[in-house]
């Protein structure tokens, strides 16, 4: 099983292999031989959506073969119960969250873009981001057309100078907030005007970061304008929660497939009213809400601190008393857990790309939960913890891919582990 980045399935390519794992390889293409005959034309130029000359159709049935095949390949199961991909009703313009990057053109023009593919220090400017809504392209050349005119200069990595570095856009789908945040290297500009220009924005923020490190995670962030979070809607079981985001925090880019994709968690987990939950991974709760409205308790842990005291806040403001949050690295923060509130009677994972360790899928064991609903963004990784899993005597009995990602090769799935009780 190879990955080949710079190409979509069906083409054939020469490709060189950068990574070489036991059970698959990634390749990046260096030649096209031979483009799929499925190919489309793209609707505009994107490096963060290169499956969008496959037809939407063929990009799901794609990702449900995937999957498959990783179970099968890198997880050793010979039949895995995958169950047919829910597709996104709207696979354009759904990204609730953007991050552009600042740069600089042949002529010295300040381009506001995403980086071009391969390379870290060159930025193609973008007009039409056809994973945005159109509001979100509108305030994106408001700032790229009041920066140029300020005279403000890009950072350039390489040199380790100049001032701007990112423009990370929020949009409440189901709310219909906007906020814009600029990050940029420690320095000054009219900070004031700068928001009065977003005057439409519910948030405008400005993050001051050094060092040289690609990330819009680091430094100060100071509030500029209106309120410091954003403001989104999840929509479940006919109720509406309303969930405040930090800009720290994470969220699931996709809110109508989010919406699915938590459902399904609280199908899977089969609650009928009497269980204690464990959510890993938390972020601001959304999962753990959603399952705090048909579970007894419901307990999260999660490591980014304002993520966390969203959390909190989510419960409260929704008037949801049986759902609690602590601050915690998982790795040490479940044997804890466990002691003081009891075994777990299903417990829910939703880990970054890299997944669980072997001694984390150790520590989820030990609580022993009947249970395991395993929210994957990667199936690579899905596929070694779940068989480390099925290993101690759990089955899996169901994995259901929810494509989050309309437009790329990125796969959202969601996994049912059972035991019986002991
Ligand atoms: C894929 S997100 C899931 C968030 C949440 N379940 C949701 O759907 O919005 C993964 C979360 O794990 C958190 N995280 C990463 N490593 C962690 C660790 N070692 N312990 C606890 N939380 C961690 C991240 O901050 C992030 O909020």
């Amino acid at each position: 099983m190879v990955f080949v980045t710079g190409a979509v399935p069906g083409d054939r390519v020469r490709a060189r292999v950068t990574k070489r794992k036991r059970a698959y390889a990634e390749a990046r293409a260096l030649e096209l031989v031979e483009p799929s005959a499925e190919r489309v034309a793209p609707r505009a130029p994107h490096p963060g959506a290169p499956w969008q000359v496959l037809p939407y159709e063929r990009q799901f049935a794609e990702k449900e073969h995937l999957v498959r095949d990783a179970l099968v390949r890198i997880g050793g199961f010979a039949d895995p119960p995958v169950e047919p991909i829910l597709a996104a009703q709207d696979p354009w313009r759904y990204r609730n969250k953007v991050e552009y990057s600042f740069g600089t053109d042949e002529r010295g023009g300040l381009v506001l873009g995403f980086h071009r593919p391969g390379r870290w220090n060159e930025i193609d400017d973008v007009s039409e981001d056809v994973l945005a809504s159109e509001r979100v392209d509108a305030l994106r050349e408001r700032v790229k057309a009041w920066c140029r005119a300020e005279g403000l200069s890009a950072y350039d990595r390489r040199e380790g100078a100049g001032f701007l570095r990112n423009l990370v856009v929020r949009e409440g789908r189901r709310t219909g907030e906007l906020q814009a945040r600029l990050v940029t290297s420690p320095g000054d500009f009219r900070a004031s005007d700068f928001a009065a220009e977003l005057d439409g924005a519910d948030g405008v923020l400005w993050t001051r970061a050094a060092g040289v490190a690609e990330t819009t995670r680091d430094g100060e962030t100071e509030l500029l304008a209106g309120s410091d979070f954003l403001d989104e809607e999840i929509r479940v079981f006919g109720a509406a929660l309303r969930l405040r985001v930090s800009p720290e925090a994470f969220f699931q880019v996709h809110t109508e497939q989010a919406e699915r994709l938590y459902a399904l968690a609280a199908e899977l987990a089969g609650l009928r009213g009497t269980e204690r939950v464990f959510d890993l991974y938390s972020g601001i709760g959304t999962i753990a809400l959603c399952l705090a409205l048909r579970a007894r308790e419901v307990v999260g842990i999660e490591s980014v601190e304002p993520a966390v005291a969203d959390a909190i806040e989510n419960a409260r403001s929704n008037e949801i008393d049986n759902a609690r949050f602590f601050a915690g690295d998982v790795r040490t923060a479940l044997r804890p857990l466990v002691e003081e509130a009891g075994r777990p009677d299903v417990l829910v994972v939703d880990p970054p790309r890299a997944g669980l360790s072997q001694k984390i899928v150790r520590r989820v064991l030990e609580t022993g939960a009947p249970r395991i609903v395993y929210v994957s963004c990667n199936p690579t990784t899905l596929a070694p913890n779940a068989r480390q899993m099925t290993d101690a005597g759990y089955r899996l009995s169901a994995v259901r891919p929810v494509d989050m990602f309309p437009q790329t090769p990125h796969i959202e799935c969601v996994a049912l582990l059972e035991r019986d009780s002991p």
